[in-house]
């Protein structure tokens, strides 16, 4: 009898929390739909088809709000900015791959990416420079190369995946932004020709991060990667889930910070202006990278040579670095291939994302030379990033793999500088 009375007791609180936890939910839905704005985006044409024939798509709350202009396998769209969310989770839950919508400031900002979107790259990015470029800063770089630590590259991961998450809105995704700016002006607190800027946005919280070491020239070389997470998963009603995003993309950030260390440890002073770029707002379709890059383009910044850093230390592939041949300069990636042969030697290849997969496109989008070396080829891709489970687990607690791309990092650096 006690247990009957105790159990029905237990049932009712149950469901009763469970209308609760719904209708909080679904109130919190409506709420930040009404609150947030239309985006201006652009989506793969085979997303976008299968998007609009899919009735179960609008339950989920994602609405595509008209049809625009076909360019280069791409469609111009528009989306509310509370569905971002459910847009990408929509995409791996319903054909297990990532499916690239990237978010424009206008229509015409839209076209002008679409249209330089093509596989090969547009002629204004042709450079003869890189295929005649010889390597031949051994004595430089062979030392540094030694510098490059795998313990420190685990520990920042660490770090960074220690975060609820490190999205774009939230508390712990400003935090984070937060550290890893902390953390590079204490790596390089002795150098005067060091400075370190948060890169403010103004629709969102998260601020991008920005490293300089001042060179002879101003002309740029850049190497960047995203510091925000994301978990698609959505949680329990709607409620947000941990993104710990340890190889997505923890991994690129503590990637290119360690080689910072390294040149900034080292006292290094180059002849071009290098910089160190954290993105904002990757997620969610690009957002941080679009922004800087666009200041770039409109100021008028040169910029010698870029290279992203997105997912370095899950090795899943018997060949140990593959270079993302689409949205990148392949001038740029041959000599990426040499500076591989030459001082990492080990066994690389080419892959495809097949979409604006990361903040590579983004520069690519200007028209400016970038790189985009990636840990595994793209069909055997790390399953567990955007959910719970992307922790340094999966990487056997090592950060062994992330180092080749470390001193890819600081090869690529000194050889182009020279
Ligand atoms: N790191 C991923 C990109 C990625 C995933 C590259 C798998 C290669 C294999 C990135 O953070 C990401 O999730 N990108 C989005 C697209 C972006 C425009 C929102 C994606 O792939 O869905
Ligand atoms: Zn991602």
């Amino acid at each position: 009898m006690t247990n009957g009375w105790v159990l029905l007791f237990v049932s009712i609180s149950t469901l009763f929390s469970f209308v609760i936890h719904v209708a909080d939910a679904a109130e919190d839905a409506l709420v930040a739909q009404a609150a947030k704005k239309n985006l201006i985006i652009s989506i793969g044409t085979d997303s976008f088809s299968s998007l609009s024939k899919d009735k179960s798509i609008n339950k989920s709350g994602v609405l595509l709000l008209d049809e625009g202009q076909r360019l280069q396998g791409s469609v111009l769209s528009k989306i509310n900015e509370s569905s971002v969310n459910q847009l990408s989770a929509y995409q791996h839950d319903k054909y297990h791959r990532c499916g690239g919508f990237v978010v424009h400031d206008s229509i015409q900002d839209a076209k002008d990416f679409m249209a330089r979107s093509l596989v090969t790259p547009s002629l204004d990015q042709k450079n003869s420079f890189f295929l005649d470029y010889d390597i031949n800063q051994e004595e430089l770089v062979n030392p540094l190369l030694k510098e490059v630590s795998e313990i420190n590259i685990l520990t920042t991961i660490q770090k960074l995946s220690s975060y609820f998450d490190r999205y774009y809105t939230s508390a712990t995704g400003v935090e984070s932004a937060n550290w890893i700016y902390q953390q590079l002006k204490s790596l390089s607190k002795s150098r005067s020709d060091i400075s370190v800027e948060l890169f403010k946005h103004e629709s969102w919280a998260q601020p991008s991060v920005i490293a300089t070491i001042k060179g002879e020239t101003n002309e740029k070389i850049i190497i960047g990667g995203h510091l925000d997470s994301i978990n698609q998963r959505g949680g329990f009603f709607g409620r947000k889930s941990a993104a710990p995003g340890a190889d997505d993309n923890a991994s690129g950030i503590a990637t290119w910070m360690e080689a910072f260390r390294v040149l900034s440890k080292n006292g290094y002073r180059p002849k071009h202006t290098i910089q160190f770029m954290g993105y904002a707002a990757e997620e969610v379709g690009l957002r941080g990278s679009n922004a800087i890059a666009k200041q770039y383009k409109a100021k008028g910044e040169k910029v010698l040579g870029a290279l992203q850093f997105d997912m370095t230390n899950f090795k899943n592939h018997e060949k140990d670095i593959f270079l993302i041949s689409d949205y990148t300069n392949q001038e740029q990636n041959k000599f990426l291939g040499n500076l591989i042969d030459t001082y990492i030697k080990l066994p690389w290849g080419f892959t495809k994302c097949g979409y604006a997969c990361s903040d590579h496109a983004s520069w690519n989008g200007q028209g400016y030379v970038v790189s985009y070396p990636f840990e595994t080829a793209f069909e055997t891709y790390n399953k567990k990033i955007h959910t719970t489970a992307d922790t340094l687990s999966v990487s056997q607690n090592s950060a062994n793999h992330a180092t080749k791309f470390a001193r890819l990092a600081v090869a690529y650096v000194l050889e182009l500088d020279n």
